[in-house]
């Protein structure tokens, strides 16, 4: 049995996050690997529930400590339910965002404390981390006008959005072995050539 991997894809809104999933996805297939795609907030039953909640239009004056531990809440029902069996079973488990959008949004962006979050992400996950994240960075700008579906996120100031790259660019920079930047202002096959190298390389780790 292949072992299972943890593939995370992140960046702001709009940078081809579900576009480059799905072809990722496709070709792990190719390769006759079962692949998992999931999404945060959200991935299991529970997690949906609670993602309807965190991204509801009206939940506006959500309190961002309320926000910061709904989004770990439901990341700990999506990691034990979800993405720990599927490791388990030796899939591909790849996910439409992961800790670091925490981090990010709640923790930098948001004010609350980049490592307040990571660990109270840590505790909530009991220390379940990606085998590799891929930081799909685009200018706010260029992603904002891209993304369709407008959510409550993406209705923040473009400083906000501003710090939220930042943020992303900081994690790979502090551990670039964890955390792979891809220029996401490129056309779709050229990002999606990029995202296939950097697995490959990571389902190749510890092989024969
Ligand atoms: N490299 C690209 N160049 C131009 N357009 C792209 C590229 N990648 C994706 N798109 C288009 O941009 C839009 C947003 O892409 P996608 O939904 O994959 O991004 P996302 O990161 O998942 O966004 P969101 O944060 O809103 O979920 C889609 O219409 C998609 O077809
Ligand atoms: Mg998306």
């Amino acid at each position: 049995m292949a072992d299972g991997r943890f593939i995370v894809f992140e960046g702001g809104e709009g940078g081809g996050k579900s576009t480059q999933q799905r072809l990722l996805a496709d070709r792990l297939r190719g390769l006759g690997r079962e692949v998992v795609v999931t999404r945060e907030p959200g991935g299991s039953p529970r997690a949906e529930q609670i993602r309807r909640l965190l991204l509801a239009a009206d939940s506006g004056d959500l309190d961002p400590r309320c926000e910061a531990l709904l989004f770990a809440a439901a990341r700990a029902d999506h990691a034990t339910h979800v993405i720990r069996p599927a490791l388990a079973r030796g899939a591909v488990v790849v996910s439409d965002r992961y800790l670091d959008s925490s981090v990010a949004y709640q923790g930098v962006a948001r004010g609350l404390g980049a490592e307040r979050i990571r660990e109270l992400s840590e505790w909530a996950t009991d220390g379940l981390q990606p085998d590799l994240t891929l930081v799909l960075d685009i200018d706010p700008r260029v992603g904002l006008a891209r993304a369709q579906d407008t959510n409550r996120l993406e209705a923040e100031s473009l400083a906000f959005h501003d710090a939220v790259r930042a943020a992303f660019l900081g994690f790979a920079a502090a551990d670039p072995h964890r955390v792979r930047v891809v220029a996401a202002d490129r056309p779709v096959p050229a990002v999606a050539a990029d995202v296939m190298a950097a697995v490959t390389a990571v389902l190749g780790e510890g092989g024969p």
